[in-house]
């Protein structure tokens, strides 16, 4: 059986010490949530990467990193950038294309596929965000997530049957795994879960507080 994907974006959250306490938490109860039939993939900011690899690997936890960026230039002189080899020391994922670094950062698709060719490059897996059914999205991708940005942080999901026919849309021209992300929490988790073709769920605030992220998890 395919394992369902479900990612937590912590975005710009979180320092070392809530870094430590989300894995410690997780570690406790994980025993309390069946993971057979899921893909937990945590994706926290660069300088904690490190910081949760080491817990993961220390409890054996069964959970994958994502980084949330990765640089479009590879090793060399570009000060501030992050490269894909060096996330690749860390994490197994990468999210390109996300919609708040398209809006805030002007990410276009010519940077978006410098940066996938750059992932591909390090065999970093890639995790690519579509805020719509016609965005392109460039060759090697393996996960596609669509977020809507209208249901980003804005406690107003996309509806089932909406996601379902940019499913549809977005299977036309991609064979791989598709998720849904936008305003997901515990409460409304469910509304997903039976959408035809949904492989899996991108979820950011509601993936900060462990306790909560568990029992989003365990709802699937
Ligand atoms: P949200 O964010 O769950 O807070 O809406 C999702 C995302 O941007 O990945």
């Amino acid at each position: 059986m395919d394992k369902k994907i479900i990612i937590a974006n912590w975005k710009s959250h979180k320092n070392t010490s809530d870094a430590e306490n989300f894995i410690n938490y997780f570690s406790q109860n994980v025993n309390r949530i069946n993971l057979d039939n899921k893909k937990i993939i945590i994706a926290p900011s660069f300088q904690l990467l490190m910081t949760c690899k080491n817990l993961i690997e220390k409890f054996n936890l069964p959970i994958s990193l994502s980084s949330q960026n990765v640089s479009a230039f590879g090793e060399g002189p570009f000060t501030g950038e992050v490269n894909a080899l060096q996330v690749k020391e860390m994490a197994e994922y990468v999210i390109i294309g996300h919609s708040e670094r398209r809006t805030l950062l002007n990410e276009n698709d010519e940077v978006l596929s410098k940066k996938v060719i750059e992932a591909k490059k390090s065999n970093l897996k890639i995790i690519y965000c579509i805020q719509n059914s016609s965005q392109k999205i460039p060759n090697g991708v393996e996960i596609v997530a669509y977020e809507p940005p209208t249901a980003i942080g804005s406690g107003n999901p996309d509806e089932p049957t909406h996601i379902e026919s940019v499913f549809e849309e977005v299977r036309k021209r991609f064979d791989g795994k598709i998720l849904y992300g936008g305003s997901v929490d515990e409460q409304n988790v469910r509304n997903f879960i039976y959408i035809n073709h949904c492989a899996g769920l991108l979820v950011g605030g509601a993936s900060l507080e462990p306790e909560s992220f568990m029992s989003l998890i365990s709802q699937w």
